[in-house]
């Protein structure tokens, strides 16, 4: 039976590996070999790496690629995108080429404010919390100010600050509600500093105020943070063409090709059920260049699903028209984005997808990332509603299922060969795969595809 550790994060690297191997693996040997060669060969990068987060015992690669040919707003673009999911990069490089001959993406920033919160109990009289209030409003502002002066001289810092009444959700709730303006960076620090200094203010005030009654008194901060919700950091992108520029290859006529199209989009936004799945589409676009970028792909995917729920029921985070003989589609997404602080200036990775784009600052890495959401979205939903998606997804796919069973470059040559014209399914490729080396397919691989 296992049992716990206890000090595991005071033991050095190789003690938690010595712990770990011993401990969970049957070849405790091939999992320190493992874990040793995904190490970096350079010290000073594995330290790093090491520092990033606790409990380093190795590095989890993903695959970076590059999706060439984004015309954003008239710049051209190669966008880096950090994923392991087969087809994104290749689908969101054809979506780029096709938009590339029909005027590229536009995007438009609607907004950049966040929000943040210091949510506290209150059971005294509203008016009494109010009076406080107005005099905490300006000491706000004031006792923030070494913290705000960077932000402030950039352009940014504290943009409103109000009280809110939520006890109509729960009982003596309340909020300081802020706005602010975090310019290039995420502003997550920023924002929380700020707040926890907007607690302290209240509580001290309130233990200086003696006169008040018991109750007028009781006031509890219960914590501050920023809210991930941002929708007042908005970013939209679009794509449009004259209808008969829908011309494709895919045996559809632009009429029909953007009907069916318009439709899709239709059934995402009224069935929580398609746009669960859409939105996915779109996030491997988002969630790709925001991993490449250093940004905090959690924040933005629990963003992007709030806002697309925003009107009480789960829905689609992109929109097509077609008016006039003009075919338009667009995104409209929450992005909160930081091009310094945070992962920018030390990943070097991280570093290299910057210079990639042209050091951009937030607005602009904002229209990108919803360029290239928007891209996947349209190379997803073009697919399916000509081809099917299963052609193109099954033809990457191969090569992982080559790599799982082992095969040689000529044996790989020869499934590939083979499969041009088909569908490789799983256990087909399994098949061939055991024809062409001459032995018996195995029982366990008589299983489904995913
Ligand atoms: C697969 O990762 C994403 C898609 O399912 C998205 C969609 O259905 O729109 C292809």
């Amino acid at each position: 039976m296992k049992q716990p550790i206890k000090g595991f994060s005071k033991l050095s690297k190789e003690g938690k590996i010595e712990w770990l191997v011993n401990e969970h693996f049957e070849n405790p040997e091939a999992a320190r070999n493992l874990l040793e060669e995904y190490w970096h060969s350079n010290e000073k990068r594995q330290q790093l790496h090491d520092d990033f987060i606790e409990n380093t015992v190795t590095n989890y690669f993903l695959p970076f690629g590059v999706a060439p040919n984004f015309k954003i707003n008239g710049e051209l673009y190669t966008l880096p995108m950090a994923i392991e999911e087969s087809s994104v990069v290749a689908a969101a490089s054809k979506a780029a080429g096709f938009w590339l001959k029909r005027g590229g993406f536009k995007t438009e920033i609607v907004s950049t404010t966040k929000i943040g919160h210091v949510h506290f109990n209150y059971a005294g009289s509203f008016d009494t919390l109010q009076s406080m209030f107005e005099d905490w409003k300006p000491r706000f502002f004031e006792e923030t100010e070494e913290l705000t002066a960077n932000m402030r001289a950039r352009g940014g810092g504290i943009l409103s600050v109000e009280l809110v009444n939520r006890t109509d959700v729960l009982e003596d709730y309340y909020q300081i509600e802020a706005r602010f303006e975090t310019c290039d960076s995420m502003g997550a620090n920023f924002i929380n500093s700020c707040l926890e200094q907007f607690a302290q203010v209240m509580k001290m005030d309130v233990a200086m105020r003696t006169e008040l009654s018991e109750a007028d008194r009781d006031l509890q901060v219960v914590m501050c943070i920023l809210s991930n919700y941002t929708p007042e950091c908005v970013v939209r992108a679009e794509v449009s063409c004259k209808i008969e520029e829908l011309n494709d290859d895919k045996g559809v006529t632009p009429e029909e090709f953007a009907t069916k199209f318009k439709r899709a989009v239709q059934i995402a936004e009224v069935e929580p059920y398609r746009a669960t799945t859409h939105n996915k589409g779109i996030m491997n676009g988002i969630d790709a260049v925001i991993i490449a970028t250093g940004n905090d792909f959690r924040a933005i995917e629990a963003a992007s699903h709030t806002y697309a729920a925003r009107n009480g029921q789960y829905s689609s985070l992109t929109h097509c028209t077609i008016d006039d003989g003009i075919f338009k589609f667009w995104i409209e997404i929450p992005l909160a984005l930081g091009t310094v602080g945070g992962l920018t200036k030390l990943h070097p990775m991280v570093k290299l997808a910057h210079e990639l784009l042209g050091h951009p600052n937030s607005e602009t890495l904002m229209g990108i990332v919803a360029a290239s959401g928007l891209a996947q979205n349209f190379g997803a939903l073009r697919a399916l509603v000509t081809t099917g998606i299963q052609k193109g997804h099954m033809k990457m796919h191969l090569f992982n299922i080559l790599n799982q069973l082992e095969a040689t470059p000529e044996e790989r040559d020869e499934v590939v060969k083979f499969f041009e014209d088909k569908v490789p399914h799983h256990n087909l490729v399994v098949s061939k795969f055991c024809e062409i080396r001459g032995i018996p397919v195995p029982r366990s691989d008589v299983k489904k595809d995913k």
